[in-house]
């Protein structure tokens, strides 16, 4: 196919609706081929599509792929591959209604056939769509179409901290602290209105290009104590990341999360796993029965080893609490020196430490989205900068020009009289007496807790009742099981020479080995 002209492009992102009408006018009258190279890759800079959409349409037109990848999924544009996982394949894709980039997660073919994992994926997903949280990959949807189930998310443009890992080994203590914090921060938030997300681990961790930390998957969570409804079929965890008590029982709570943020940070600190096996079985085996090494070689601060230890302790009370970490390790950050200068952007592709502006929106932010906001100014300390007092002040390369800086911040105050001074000084101890007179604010109460705290109390009901249904079923397989032996006792007894048997599986066996010969009897030329 002939490559298409620039008009024709713009002709085809507006049709789409990547770009509205008033976008494609502003880009015929500002570009200019010689002054501003490729058209797409001008956009993308311009902001008049994100950066990862322009490349994608690039290569889609490259490929000759104008409508998008299949399956085609209503009111999405599905561009190209953003990685995979155990459970599904996730896209980019693009949502036109809404001019926005979402992240798409088709489930495996495998898991979108198992109805009962439908089911709590699809009740669970509920839920988790509610959760507002800076530090949460929002779900915006869930839906069927030709076979495919999948789920719309926030598209964290950056890398999941597993890939990083991949490449860098392992990270600087200041960085894997501070995703640590944003983490704890998440799980927090959600263990407060009661889901566990129980598949912590750096794969479900994202960064995007401004440093901010964003956790993935909790639309696979699952609600403390909904457990019942756990399938063979599907995995509950990553063996690598699981807690012990998860290994031996799917009524899990959030603490489990704390041991498996453990895990992740010992990874992120020492570049390896507390306990690695090829067999996953024996990694759960290590989980409950031996104690992490390498904490104690002085590679890390002796407080941080510390907390490491008991985020890994196999007494999910003796971990500190969901609510707490998150204190917890900001006070590691301030205790020592060289822990709170974490640049983690620069961890990320074309990441880069921006300000936040006020009343900055991105075009495609059409939902409000609660953004961190932080303000990160340094370079990374050379290793172990615990061992070295912390230089008083950054060097200039250091520092962030002032010339980013919002103009408030900017400009020096020269020339104050005495007076304007005076004058400042009472209205300071005005405000002061004023503001001290005043009643401690009160606590308000976060009106979305309370909302996601009713719908996973449904939830729970739900979930109550299916419990109740499977205890009754595992009541009745016991009692079967029971009558079994009881008649196998009495056979034993009446045949005089056949041992008790000892266990279901046993009893089963027997009865197996009874129907083979049944059938042989019956069927003396089969299996031949
Ligand atoms: N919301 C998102 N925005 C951008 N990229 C994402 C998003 N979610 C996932 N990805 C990318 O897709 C990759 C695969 O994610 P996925 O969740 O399917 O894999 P996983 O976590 O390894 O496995 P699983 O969750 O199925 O156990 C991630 O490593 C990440 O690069
Ligand atoms: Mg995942």
């Amino acid at each position: 196919m002939p490559a298409l002209s620039p008009d024709e492009v713009l002709r085809y992102l507006n049709a789409k609706g990547f770009l509205s009408s008033a976008e494609v006018e502003l880009a015929k009258s500002r570009w200019n081929a010689e002054r501003d190279g490729p058209l797409l890759q001008w956009l993308g800079r311009e902001k008049l599509l994100p950066v990862d959409v322009a490349r994608d349409v690039i290569e889609l037109l490259a490929e000759n792929q104008l409508e998008g990848l299949e399956p085609r999924l209503p009111g999405l544009i599905l561009l190209k591959l953003a990685g995979r996982g155990g459970r599904g394949t996730v896209y980019r894709a693009w949502q036109p209604s809404l001019k926005r980039v979402v992240a798409v997660k088709i489930l495996s073919k495998e898991l979108a056939q198992n109805r009962e994992y439908l089911q709590r994926f699809l009740r669970e997903a509920k839920v988790a769509s509610k959760v507002n949280h800076k530090n949460v990959v929002r779900a915006y949807d869930i839906n069927k179409a030709g076979g495919n189930i999948y789920l719309v998310m926030e598209y964290v443009a950056g890398a999941s901290v597993g890939e990083i890992l991949r490449e860098h080994g392992k990270l600087n203590p200041a960085d894997a602290l501070e995703i640590a914090h944003h983490v704890a921060e998440a799980i927090a938030y959600v263990s407060q209105v009661g889901l566990v997300h129980r598949d912590i681990k750096p794969d479900n961790i994202m960064l995007d290009k401004k440093g901010r930390v964003k956790l993935c998957d909790l639309g696979l969570a699952r609600p403390s104590g909904a457990t019942q409804l756990t399938s063979p079929m599907v995995a509950q965890g990553t063996p690598a990341y699981m807690a012990p008590e998860a290994a031996l029982s799917p009524e899990i709570d959030s603490q489990a999360d704390v041991y498996s943020l453990g895990v992740t940070l010992y990874r992120m600190l020492l570049g390896k796993l507390p306990f690695d096996h090829p067999d996953p079985v024996e990694i759960l085996r290590m989980h409950l029965e031996e104690e992490p090494r390498g904490l104690d070689g002085g590679e890390l601060p002796g407080a941080l080893s510390e907390l490491i230890l008991r985020m890994l302790n196999k007494d999910a009370k003796k971990r500190p609490a969901a609510k707490d970490l998150p204190r917890e390790i900001v006070s590691l950050e301030k205790a020592i020196p060289g822990l709170d200068k974490s640049s983690l952007w620069e961890l990320v592709e074309g990441g880069e430490a921006t300000l936040p502006v006020p009343g900055e929106q991105s075009t495609l932010a059409l939902e409000p989205t609660n953004e961190m906001g932080f303000v990160q100014t340094q370079s990374p300390p050379a290793n172990k900068p615990w061992e070295t007092p912390p230089l008083p002040s950054p060097s200039a390369s250091q520092r962030i020009p002032t010339s980013a800086l919002p103009v408030s911040r900017q400009a020096p105050i020269t020339g104050i009289g005495l007076g304007t001074m005076a004058l400042a000084l009472v209205l300071c101890v005005v405000y002061i007496v004023f503001f001290t007179l005043q009643p401690p604010p009160e606590n308000k109460p976060d009106p979305q807790i309370d909302q996601l705290k009713t719908d996973n109390a449904a939830l729970k009901g739900e979930l109550e009742a299916e419990k109740s249904r499977q205890a009754a079923v595992r009541e009745f397989m016991a009692k079967a099981a029971n009558k079994l032996r009881e008649e196998q006792a009495d056979d034993a007894a009446s045949a005089g020479a056949k041992p008790q048997r000892e266990s279901l599986d046993d009893i089963m066996a027997e009865i197996n080995e009874l129907r083979a010969s049944h059938s042989a009897a019956e069927n003396p030329g089969a299996g031949e």
